[in-house]
């Protein structure tokens, strides 16, 4: 990276399904394949460019990794989340998750953006696992606040100005690739979750391990399993990320340039 660009991230920000447009508006972009990067694979989930790209947003330096690597797609954990440890090396001292997600709370239509208040991780796995790089993060880390409130609150304020409204509410992290069934999304409910996805949960553990800060944005792109009576497909998320994803832009944006 550092043959490539001396620029120091202020911030890392992780684009979900259907949300990629953003690295579009990259003053100065430099842009990296992932499979140029030693040891990562090309990104194979359709929506997901796969590059990690260095430049200007609102005139902030900023990291943004366009599309991710994914457990389903057979990536080991610990791979998942090189890039969140990457922008932290690189000098990002917070990491913006953005993803698309199933919407679990029943008030939650297409297209809310739920603020990620905290997880439950039902991966089954996690990206710390093996002997600790005790010079990166504690063996046991905290995972009281991973979601930094403060971040909440700016998040909140942000939407405020924009005039978007941003829920807040529980991520489920799951392995994927298969969407729920019905019984599952009335189960996860009931375990108190808002929303549910296939990503973010083990990139915001590995962050809290590094002592990256981290905030979590999910922009709901279809009711769970059951709810409509529809079948779910992946069309149907590209697209209302896609619709909703320049509302999520402009929030971020914000966020961005109020960064104290
Ligand atoms: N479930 C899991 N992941 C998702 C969904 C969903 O319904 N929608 C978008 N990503």
């Amino acid at each position: 990276m550092r043959s490539r660009t001396n620029l120091v991230p202020r911030l890392g920000i992780v684009l979900g399904s259907g949300l990629g447009g953003l690295a579009d508006e990259l003053a100065g972009p430099v842009a990296i394949p992932f499979d140029e990067l030693p040891g990562w694979p090309a990104a194979t989930a359709p929506g997901h460019v796969g590059r990690l790209i260095l430049g200007r947003l609102d005139g902030v330096p900023v990291a943004m990794l366009q599309g991710r690597l994914h457990l389903y797609e057979g990536n080991d954990p610990g791979l998942v989340v090189q890039p969140v440890l990457l922008m932290g090396r690189l000098g990002a001292s917070t990491v913006v998750l953005t993803n698309a997600a199933g919407g679990l709370n029943p008030a939650y239509a297409a297209g809310t953006l739920m603020l990620i208040a905290d997880h439950i991780n039902l991966t089954g796995r996690t990206p710390l696992l093996g002997p600790n790089a005790d010079e990166i993060g504690p063996r046991f880390p905290d995972l009281t606040d991973v979601y930094a409130p403060a971040n909440r609150e700016r998040l909140h304020a942000a939407a405020e100005a924009e005039g978007t409204s941003l829920e807040e509410g529980i991520y489920v992290g799951l392995l994927g690739p298969t969407y729920e069934t019905p019984a599952e999304v009335r189960m996860f409910r009931g375990l108190g979750g808002d929303a549910v996805g296939m990503s973010t949960v083990l990139e915001a553990i590995a962050c809290r391990w590094a002592g990256i800060e981290v905030a979590g944005i999910s922009l709901v792109t279809n009711p769970g399993a059951g709810y409509s009576g529809e079948p779910l497909n992946h069309e149907e998320v590209l697209a209302a990320g896609a619709a909703a994803g320049p509302r999520l832009a402009r929030v971020i944006r914000r966020f961005l340039r109020e960064l104290p």
